[in-house]
């Protein structure tokens, strides 16, 4: 008989899903499986106010395919500028749940972002007083700082003062990609949560290097050394509520990857529950899969966990190797195997 586990419908706690023909074609890839998604800032121009997260959130809507029951949670790009006021109103009407900190420069559509740590500091206060959490892109941004060591320097340098100095204040840090940011996010009580990505989960960075580069598996943060890999294995199958699920699915057109100088992101949309459910399984955590995709998301956020299900079965399922969009193909994540479990459709 076929293995099969049911579990609340997940939800994906960072998402890329752009706009105009991109988030037509991506959008159905996360709405087929996923209950809730946060929804990265990072358009160009950036979502900064709450009027343009409102904005943003009836273009999702309007692209959404009939009878979907998926809901996009709002996030705003925080920049030096933004006004604590604003940020409050969006959180208080419920359109926003999360604000994004980008240090500028650290990643695509990233400019806008924050240069100056002190010059956020009465929104950070506010967000803390509302209990309206931030989520953090955690890399610095300094030129002389190795790329495998920005997310390790960016705790000591930013996210440790930062917490110290505003110790209300609800994190996220995002995409943690190093043996660091596990052991950080795990002693650091329920204040701070961490996703991780499903790509960080299946690559070292020999896949990305090692017999030719492959774009497709270029990402930022960049994927680490495989004894990183293995620490996020652990943190995401131990059943500890601090870790959930964050796909950071980030979409670009082949061309757009392929070039002398191409752009960060994987796709993994369409098949992160496939390639999720094999990893847990191989770990033998399939119990625990309901914990990282469906439940320590909304436990963080104080919302309630998905009354829907979905089904996991145990039959392999040839998932497509690219989608086609307006703007050009976007190549599906290849995990590097054919994933054991599929979605029931
Ligand atoms: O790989 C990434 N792609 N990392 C990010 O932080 C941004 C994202 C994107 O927007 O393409
Ligand atoms: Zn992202």
């Amino acid at each position: 008989m076929t293995e099969t586990l049911t579990i609340p419908r997940p939800d994906d706690w960072h998402l890329h899903l752009r706009d105009g023909a991109m988030l037509r074609a991506v959008l159905p890839e996360s709405a087929r499986h996923f209950g809730r998604a946060i929804v990265m800032p990072n358009l160009v121009p950036p979502v900064v106010t709450g009027a343009e997260a409102a904005a943003y959130r009836e273009r999702i809507m309007a692209a959404l395919p009939d009878g979907s029951g998926f809901r996009p949670l709002m996030t705003l790009y925080l920049t030096e500028e933004t006004d604590p006021r604003d940020v409050e109103m969006a959180a208080r009407t419920g359109l926003v749940q999360a604000v994004k900190l980008y240090p500028a420069g650290a990643t695509t559509n990233s400019q806008s972002g924050v240069r100056d740590f002190d010059k956020v500091t009465g929104v950070l206060e506010t967000m803390a007083q509302i209990g309206l959490p931030l989520c953090v892109h955690g890399e610095v941004t300094d030129p002389a700082v190795d790329i495998f060591d920005r997310e390790a320097a960016f705790i000591d340098r930013v996210l440790d003062p930062l917490r110290r100095r505003i110790p209300g204040l609800k994190v996220v840090m995002e995409h943690i990609t190093t043996k660091v940011g596990v052991d950080y996010v795990a002693a650091g009580g329920a204040a701070i949560g961490g996703t991780i990505t499903v790509h960080h989960l299946v690559l070292n960075r020999n896949h990305l290097l090692a017999g030719g580069i492959r774009p497709h598996y270029y990402c930022l943060p960049v994927v680490k050394r495989e004894e990183h890999r293995l620490a996020l294995r652990k943190a995401a199958t131990s059943g500890d509520p601090s870790f959930f699920l964050g796909t950071d699915s980030a979409p670009h057109t082949d061309p757009a990857k392929l070039q002398p100088c191409g752009c960060a992101g994987c796709f993994t949309a369409t098949n992160a529950l496939a390639v999720l459910a094999h990893v847990f399984d191989e770990d033998g955590a399939l119990d625990r899969l309901a914990g990282f995709a469906s439940e320590h998301g909304p436990a963080f956020y104080g919302l309630p966990v998905a009354e829907e299900t979905i089904t996991l079965e145990k039959i392999p399922a040839a998932c497509p190797p690219a989608i086609e969009t307006g703007d050009g193909p976007v190549t599906v994540f290849d995990p590097g195997f054919a994933p054991a479990w599929r979605v029931r459709p």
